[in-house]
């Protein structure tokens, strides 16, 4: 050890850890070593730029609360978090993308064809689908979890202290014996993310915005299928191009349509102003 050097020193921190041969955890530790190592040489950083790294995740843990997890943000805006759920994508299945900081995992039921939006103020908008699998079968009873924001750009469990219901604009609908869902709700407008925090100062750094591009969270789940996180975008609105957390993938982007009277719709509780159809695909567990 006592000939340590930095080129060396790679080596001796990994064979520091007695982690076990052939585990994953060796190879995740020894694989962040090399590549913090290799970040460090190739950038000949300084102690100024060293310990201001470490301050920003010292401020990043400050800021985190229960209810905020700036370093989840902070993999959001890196787009580390939307490589992971490319890497995570099975072939042929629907792209997964953002969970984000907002789901919960008790949301109330909904009827096929209820209304999701309870006279919120905002368009209309009735989603309707199929859940599949690979090869186009559908999936009887397919459960789909959803949640979003308002026609505000505004989560119900973020204004809990104004008296919003933190269920409010989320459910769990089950498919029909054909796979297929449908159900109203309020069209979302974009958001920002928390940007009053460390991760903030870090794209006001980059020049970069904070907003997403409007968006319908969901989780879909059927017995036998691998679940899938995902969201679904509309062509056309803002920050389609420029998602703060990379989440827009072109396979998960839908069109927007006005309802016309001639329109041949599902049931449901509440008229639609506007429609859009985006139908699920899942591939087998295992
Ligand atoms: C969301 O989509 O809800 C979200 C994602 C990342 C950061 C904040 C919110
Ligand atoms: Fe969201």
């Amino acid at each position: 050890m006592r000939d340590i050097n930095q080129f060396t020193i790679t080596e001796a921190v990994k064979k520091s850890f007695r982690t076990e041969e052939g585990s994953r955890l060796k190879f995740l530790l020894e694989t962040f070593i090399e590549h913090l190592h290799d970040y460090t040489r190739e950038t000949n950083l300084t102690h100024a730029e060293w310990i201001g790294i470490l301050n920003f995740l010292y401020d990043c843990g400050q800021i985190s609360t229960p209810e905020r997890h700036e370093f989840i943000l902070l993999s959001d805006v890196l787009g580390f978090s939307a490589l992971v759920d490319m890497i995570n994508t099975r072939g042929g299945a629907t792209e997964g993308s953002n969970l984000g900081p907002f789901y919960l995992d008790d949301a109330p039921r909904l009827h096929l064809g209820g209304d999701l939006g309870k006279g919120r103020e905002g368009a209309v908008l009735l989603v309707q689908g199929q859940v599949r699998d690979s090869l186009g079968n559908p999936i009887p009873g397919a459960v789909i979890d959803t949640w979003q924001a308002d026609s505000a750009g505004t989560y119900p469990i973020q204004e809990q202290a104004s008296g919003q219901d933190k269920y409010d604009l989320r459910a769990i609908v089950t498919a029909d014996d054909n796979g297929e869902y449908w159900y109203t709700t309020v069209l979302p407008k974009p958001y920002t993310v928390p940007y009053d925090g460390p991760v903030g100062r870090l794209l006001r750094a980059g020049q970069r915005h904070a907003w997403r591009a409007s968006h319908l969270h969901y989780i879909i789940r059927a017995e036998g299928y691998r679940p899938i996180t995902t969201e679904m975008f509309f062509e056309g609105t803002d920050y389609i191009d420029n998602d703060a957390v990379f989440g827009v993938r072109r396979s998960l982007i839908t069109k927007l349509e006005a309802v016309k009277k001639t329109d041949i719709l599902p049931p449901t509780d509440v008229k639609p102003d506007a429609k859009c159809h985006f139908d699920f695909v899942l591939a087998p567990a295992g």
